[in-house]
């Protein structure tokens, strides 16, 4: 804007009739008007120069916004258009400016749903999904808010619409729900690993339990075959009537005596081998549930017997374990789950005090595990005669895949799963170093209610 310049301050001629006291009022009043119009022309030129920084700011805002962002007159003809949405539609601001915002819809359907939620809610503002068309001419969705403008007069003036493009959020959900999916499977293929590692240990155990008795009385057949020829051979004789000379030679060299008197015991050994085969199978069924995840009301002491069983038949004869049967303990859960947890237990007890001390003296591998079953909570312990875990390792041993194990004897993951099935039993997994030594684990379970079914 340009400065006005300074009137003279005495005319070069005079007007009849005015004195030299009006004169001076007049150009009095001239000055005053003439500082006031420099005052007004300073004050506008601020506001322009803040009306420009304020406009500057808009359009940074504007420009930055990866939103998308149209302002449209009451007709719905574009007015303003921000770089995201010019970026999007592949044209320019001249272009869009004037055009109605429906031409940039992908369809029909697209513009009567803008038609209709500016005819239900034109004061209040709304949401919407529309399809817009990008360069290519491809339609895009777009989750829009529309937000009514006013004039200063309270007007309705056009509307605003800003919206986020679906196709990048659409994109980068499918990739996180595939992701999702990839890790779900993986889990399950841990899972199920651990779950075959547990079996191995648990085969491990009946192998060895079932070798005993099969072996004797596979022994005991053998023998009572042998028995058969011979008894075979002198019942033979007398059924041809041999001479009662034969008849003795016979009877005291098959050692027919000898072998009548061993057969009853025989029977016997084969029986209670056969026996012991069925109760291992019986005892194995039990668990069979375990990948049918039922539950049921389980005794906790037989449970703990099982485990240590399996462990010390599987790979640990010559551990120690001290424990001895209580009261009844009963908790509603999976008895195959509850034995997995208790076997690794038991099985990290003895892998951990079995391990060659630095001190060279190594004690006899032992284990103490008590049970006590107050209230409504059981808790078992398990405190190991081993180095304990290193202070480093406490916060670390429930994650999965942490061992300290070599290659090919842990995987690690059998605390990180027992955690989830005790968690899923409502109870609590802990581990401690003992004050007297050694490691100490703690489960706890919730007893199972006796009134309920
Ligand atoms: N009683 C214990 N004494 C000392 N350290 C232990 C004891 N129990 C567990 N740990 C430590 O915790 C680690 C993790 O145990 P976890 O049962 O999860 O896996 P793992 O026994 O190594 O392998 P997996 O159980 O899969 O065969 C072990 O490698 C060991 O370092
Ligand atoms: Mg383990």
């Amino acid at each position: 804007m340009s400065s006005a310049s300074r009137p003279p301050l005495h005319g070069p001629s005079q007007i009849e009739g005015m004195d030299e006291a009006a004169w001076v009022d007049v150009i009095g009043k001239m000055e005053e008007v003439y500082s006031q119009l420099v005052r007004d022309e300073i004050a506008l030129e601020e506001k322009n120069t803040q009306l420009e920084q304020s406009q500057q700011f808009i359009f940074s805002l504007l420009t930055a916004m990866s939103d998308v962002l149209v302002a449209c007159d009451e007709n719905g003809r574009i007015e303003e258009t921000n770089a995201a949405l010019r970026e999007l539609a592949g044209r320019s601001e001249e272009a869009l400016r004037g055009r109605p915002l429906a031409e940039l819809l992908a369809g029909d359907g697209d513009r009567e749903r803008l038609r209709v939620a500016l005819d239900n809610a034109p004061r209040r503002g709304s949401t919407i999904e529309l399809e817009l068309l990008d360069a290519q001419r491809q339609p895009v969705p777009v989750d829009f808010n529309i937000t009514p403008r006013f004039s200063i007069a309270g007007q309705l003036v056009g509307h605003v619409f800003v919206g986020r493009p679906l196709g990048e959020l659409k994109r980068a959900y499918h990739q996180l729900r595939e992701a999702h999916e990839a890790l779900k499977r993986t889990q399950q293929q841990l899972l199920h690993s651990e779950k075959m590692a547990s079996l191995g240990r648990l085969v491990a155990g009946v192998a060895h339990e079932l070798n005993n008795p099969i072996s004797f009385v596979l022994g005991n057949v053998h023998a009572l075959q042998r028995y058969t020829e011979r008894l075979r051979e002198y019942l033979g004789a007398i059924h041809e009537q041999a001479g009662a000379d034969e008849q003795a030679r016979l009877r005291a060299k098959l050692r027919i005596d000898y072998l009548l008197a061993d057969l009853p015991s025989l029977m016997e050994g084969t029986l209670e081998g056969a026996q012991r085969t069925a109760d291992i199978v019986q005892g194995l069924k039990r668990f069979s549930a375990m990948d049918r995840g039922e539950r049921s009301e389980v005794d906790l002491n037989g449970v703990i017997e099982r485990a240590i069983h399996w462990v010390r038949k599987g790979t640990a004869p010559a551990f120690e374990v001290h424990w001895s049967a209580g009261e009844p303990c009963t908790i509603h859960g999976n008895a195959g789950q509850l034995l997995q947890v208790l076997m690794n237990l038991v099985q990290n007890a003895y892998d951990a005090a079995a391990l060659p001390r630095h001190s060279g003296d190594n004690p006899a591998p032992a284990l103490w595990v008590a049970l006590q079953c107050d209230g409504d909570t059981a808790r078992i312990s398990f405190r190991d005669n081993g180095p304990g875990i290193a202070s480093e390792h406490l916060s670390r041993i429930f994650d999965p895949f942490f061992t300290t194990k070599p290659v090919g004897k842990g995987t690690g993951l059998g605390l990180s799963i027992s955690y989830g099935i005790v968690e899923q039993h409502g109870g609590r997994l802990a581990a401690r170093n003992h004050p007297g030594g050694g490691a100490e684990f703690l489960l706890e379970l919730p007893v199972a209610d006796p009134h309920s079914g």
